[in-house]
């Protein structure tokens, strides 16, 4: 099941940019993979040994199939610390034959609060499916002055874990977890990544230099090209099911800076 491909979308007002990335790498069906655990006594997960700053990080991600209400998969970039930047995706269960849900988040200095959800357009319990986060700088620098703070100083681990969540994952809460069918087990196949490695004093400018060698730093990737933005648009209209930025009651009608930036 190795080339089932799936685009992941985490579109952050993209000033704090997930794009879209077309994974091009080529994984192989060996059994270098990880099965995560979950039963009544806990949950399981799995986080690099090395920190990184800026690039691309896939994960191949075969979720429970069936009954998996009450579940959460995750796959995320997370530094460490009071102040720390992340970036999510989490994947919430449901009940045999309801979607899974799609969460996506984004921390900066501490602060998250910019969830977005989506209904995924293929099976992700059907076979492994690819999801890649890419980061790279260059919405801070083009919005340097609107003080949004970006997650550009802190390198980050990667991280994957399967939980229970019965309290709010599912329809609200309301569904909770079948222990009966326990345990419940996910499959992640080892990431492909091509990211700055970061954990000497330094590297961080290291990893921003506009070089040759750190791709993500060439001018194609400062936004989504034409094909992904169309792409992105579909995906937003057709599957999105929440988005922070039109969440009014939540803020009042007073949005966090970033929602009324162009995105993505
Ligand atoms: C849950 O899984 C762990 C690790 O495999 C195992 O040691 C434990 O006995 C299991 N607990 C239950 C309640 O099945
Ligand atoms: C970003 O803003 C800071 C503070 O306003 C300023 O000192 C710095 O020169 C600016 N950097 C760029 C790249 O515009
Ligand atoms: C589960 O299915 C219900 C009904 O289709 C849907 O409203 C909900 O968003 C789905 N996802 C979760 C995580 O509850
Ligand atoms: C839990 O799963 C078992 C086995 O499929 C089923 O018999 C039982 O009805 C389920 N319980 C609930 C509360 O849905």
């Amino acid at each position: 099941m190795g080339n089932l491909r799936a685009i992941l979308i985490a579109s952050f007002a993209s000033t704090i940019a997930l794009q879209i990335c077309l994974i091009q790498a080529t994984f192989s069906d060996s059994s270098d993979g990880v099965e995560l655990m979950l039963n009544k006594s806990g949950g399981t997960g799995i986080r690099s040994t090395i920190s990184y700053m800026y690039g691309s990080i896939t994960m191949g991600i075969k979720l429970p199939s069936g009954n998996s209400a009450g579940t959460v998969t995750t796959f995320y970039l997370s530094s460490t610390g009071d102040k720390h930047d992340e970036i999510d995706f989490e994947f919430l269960g449901n009940v045999t034959g309801e979607p899974y849900t799609i969460h996506t988040n984004i921390y900066t200095q501490g602060f998250g609060q910019r969830e977005q959800q989506f209904k995924p357009w293929f099976d992700p319990s059907d076979g492994y499916h690819y999801y890649t986060i890419f980061w790279n700088f260059y919405e801070v620098v083009n919005y340097n002055d609107s003080e949004i703070n970006y997650p550009d100083s802190q390198p980050m681990k990667a991280y994957s874990s399967f939980w229970n969540a019965d309290d709010w994952a599912t329809q609200g809460g309301r569904v909770k977890t079948n222990w009966t069918l326990a345990p419940f087990r996910a499959d992640l196949q080892t990431y492909w990544t091509e990211a700055c490695y970061c954990s000497d004093e330094g590297c961080v400018k290291r990893c921003s230099d506009k070089n040759p060698k750190n791709w993500w730093t060439k001018p194609k990737f400062k936004k989504l090209n034409g094909r992904q933005n169309k792409q992105m648009q579909e995906i937003r209209d057709n599957y999105m099911i929440y988005n922070y930025c039109t969440d009014v009651h939540r803020f009042n009608g007073d949005f966090p800076k970033e929602c009324s930036l162009a995105q993505y």
